[in-house]
């Protein structure tokens, strides 16, 4: 039996490719390109190159290939774009998802593990973070995983197909091997913007406001590395497989960082001077995002490696020096 990886040329679903596939599991990866790249595809995954809005393509490859659970991160997730673009993002996040559901419904596939975000806490009114918090999403891009989340919860009444929903805070750095990290286009995320300086790509890192009511007056973080976020992912399978409930889970390391401090852990990582300039503050940002991953450390015994940021700075930076331009 195969699992399927939707958005598995993505940048934390070409991770999640790897580890299966380094456990000895069977992985097919579903990716329309978009934003993925096929060089971050594992070569021993089977991969279709479609869209996941796409019933019949979608029908073709269950029908293919013998699979037994799908993990999704099919989705955008830049929550600017999504500001400008909401219909865009409504289509491919929230009617790709009704797709896949539909298909796994009528080819009796029982269990998806979902891609979800910390952005449907909206500005939160207490940290950290808990899963039972009021969700309010300030843009269209938490929305739309907060209904993809609501569609989850009534397709498992009506059609018995079990979720795991991991909502993500700030996921950073890369795999041991070096081969794969992140690497979007264009790049918006703070960690790979930073190292950006010491390559020599960018003169300087913006800081998006220093006024706000933290201890440097810069935005607070909770970084998670990309490994210890995948390792949830295959818990969350098991939990699944052992036949539980569907459930929500915070993933993050429960500790913030300040944008600020970011930028000197890159200096020490990288022993080189990184040139920033306060600018204005970026709309839609809360000031503070730090999650209870407690829930997720009892229930899936979750128990991430990487809690220094360090070291999360330091895988990061290890995929970048080797891949200047991405996978290109
Ligand atoms: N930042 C800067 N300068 C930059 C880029 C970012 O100061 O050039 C700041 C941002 O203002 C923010 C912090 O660095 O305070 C982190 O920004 P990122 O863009 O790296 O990440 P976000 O916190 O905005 O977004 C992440 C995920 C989203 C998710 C969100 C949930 O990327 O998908 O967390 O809060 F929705």
């Amino acid at each position: 039996m195969s699992v399927l990886v939707c958005g598995g040329a993505g940048y934390i679903g070409s991770h999640c490719v790897y580890k299966l596939i380094e456990l000895g599991q069977k992985v097919v990866v579903v990716d329309n390109l978009q934003t993925g790249n096929s060089k971050a595809i594992h070569k021993d995954a089977i991969f279709y190159k479609g869209d996941i809005r796409d019933l019949d393509f979608l029908n073709k490859v269950f029908t293919e290939q013998e699979i037994d659970s799908v993990i999704h991160f099919a989705a955008n997730s830049l929550v600017g774009i999504s500001m400008s673009e909401p219909l865009s993002y409504f289509d491919n996040n929230v009617y790709g998802t009704e797709m896949l559901l539909r298909a796994m419904s009528q080819n009796d596939i029982k269990k998806i593990v979902f891609s979800s975000t910390a952005a449907v806490y909206g500005e939160p009114k207490s940290v950290p973070i808990l899963e039972t918090d009021e969700t309010n999403p300030t843009n269209p891009y938490g929305e739309t995983k907060l209904a993809m989340e609501k569609m989850m919860k009534w397709v498992d009444i009506a059609h018995g197909i079990k979720f795991v929903s991991l909502r993500y805070f700030n996921v950073a750095g890369a795999h041991e091997s070096g081969y794969i990290g992140e690497a979007h286009s264009p790049e918006t995320h703070l960690i790979p913007l930073v190292l950006e300086v010491p390559l020599g790509k960018r003169e300087k890192v913006l800081i998006f406001g220093d006024d706000y009511e933290t201890k440097d007056g810069t935005c607070i973080r909770d970084y998670i590395h990309v490994m210890d976020l995948i390792e949830a992912h295959l818990l969350a399978l098991e939990y699944l497989e052992k036949g539980n409930k569907s459930d929500i889970f915070n993933l993050g390391n429960g500790m913030g960082f300040s944008v600020k401090e970011i930028i000197h852990a890159s200096e020490r990582v990288t022993g080189q001077k990184i040139k920033n300039e306060i600018a204005p503050r970026r709309l839609g940002d809360p000031a503070i995002l730090v999650a209870s991953s407690e829930k997720a450390k009892n229930i899936l015994s979750w128990r991430p490696k990487y809690t220094d940021i360090n070291d999360i700075i330091s895988s990061a930076w290890k995929f970048h020096k080797t891949h200047e331009n991405g996978f290109n």
